[in-house]
């Protein structure tokens, strides 16, 4: 019989899961429970606030749709998203290749397809822009045929998933690089928007007293056979939240302005962005995606 006080308790669960035979598991659980310990222990938690956090838990939970991420919002809002993506390009990313952002929970597979060149604003209005570059690896020579997915807001500040019927799809698409690597692709510029505030990390958000806001940004994931997955974004210089980015997602080297008269543009007259993405090779250890397309997540039904 074993008489439990605050500091064997940690102890007893421990030696209850010493027997897990997956090794990854029990390294992961051990410190999950050991950390959990020592935050209850350094905060004294009150019975009422346990139950508060189990409820905000339990609401976070509930947010969740096949359309809507609320955990996956949660670890950006905590920096956990930016930590596990650092930590991932540590172990995976060449030291030429292009620093990585967060995938956040808009993205969605099967976007359409598009011609290099076209523009990924089907319904959306605003002001055009034109973004052009080429996909290389560390040595700088084109990654013939690179698969890119992008993803945006439209000029209001909206993803398609927020719009009154989210099946449909707009500003986003799917293209493949030419035999250069090289791309093209129209679009109309984003707007900073808020992250989705009418959750319970909104609420979170709100009692913190700050700001919500995510510096306007176009979201790129590029592909490869034999290099790993990257998945960036490109921030607007000129955004006032560019420094105070609500999920932490902004790199110096991420940031960029468009203008006329860049050299090489495809289209003189429009404002243009060039950007060259810089592939890694593929490791054992590098690979795997910091996001998901949200109904991924959704346990299958049935
Ligand atoms: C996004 O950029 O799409 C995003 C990332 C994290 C939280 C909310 C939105
Ligand atoms: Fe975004």
């Amino acid at each position: 019989m074993q008489d439990l006080d605050s500091a064997g308790i940690t102890e007893a669960v421990l030696a209850q899961m010493a027997d897990t035979p997956d090794a990854r598991l029990r390294e992961i659980a051990d410190a999950a429970v050991r950390h959990l310990h020592d935050f209850a222990r350094e905060v004294n938690l009150k019975p009422d606030e346990w139950l508060a956090g189990i409820a905000f838990m339990t609401a976070v939970g509930q947010a969740c749709t096949p359309y809507r991420q609320e955990f996956i919002l949660l670890s950006d809002v905590l920096g956990l998203s930016r930590l596990v993506n650092v930590m991932h390009d540590v172990t995976g990313r060449e030291a030429a290749g292009t620093e990585t952002s967060l995938l956040g929970p808009f993205f969605r597979e099967q976007a359409p397809k598009i011609a290099l060149g076209d523009s990924i604003a089907k319904i959306g209005q605003g002001e055009e822009i034109m973004i052009f570059g080429q996909v290389t690896d560390a040595a700088g020579k084109g990654v013939p045929g690179a698969q890119v997915d992008v993803w945006q807001t439209d000029a209001e500040g909206a993803y398609d998933l927020q719009a009154h019927d989210p099946t449909v799809m707009d500003m986003r698409g799917q293209f493949r690089c030419d035999a250069e690597g090289r791309f093209r692709f129209r679009t109309v510029r984003p707007l900073g928007y808020m992250i989705p505030m009418d959750g319970p990390v909104g609420d979170l958000i709100n009692r913190q007293h700050r700001h919500g806001y995510r510096p306007a940004h176009i979201h790129f994931l590029i592909s490869a056979p034999e290099y790993r997955e990257l998945v960036t974004a490109l921030y607007f210089a000129d955004d006032e939240h560019v420094d105070s980015d609500t999920v932490f997602g902004v790199s110096r080297s991420l940031v960029i302005s468009p203008a006329v008269g860049v050299e090489g543009a495809p289209d003189p007259a429009v404002p243009s962005i060039r950007y060259d993405f810089c592939l890694s090779r593929e490791t054992e250890e590098g690979g795997g995606r910091v996001g998901s397309d949200p109904s991924k997540l959704m346990p299958a039904s049935g």
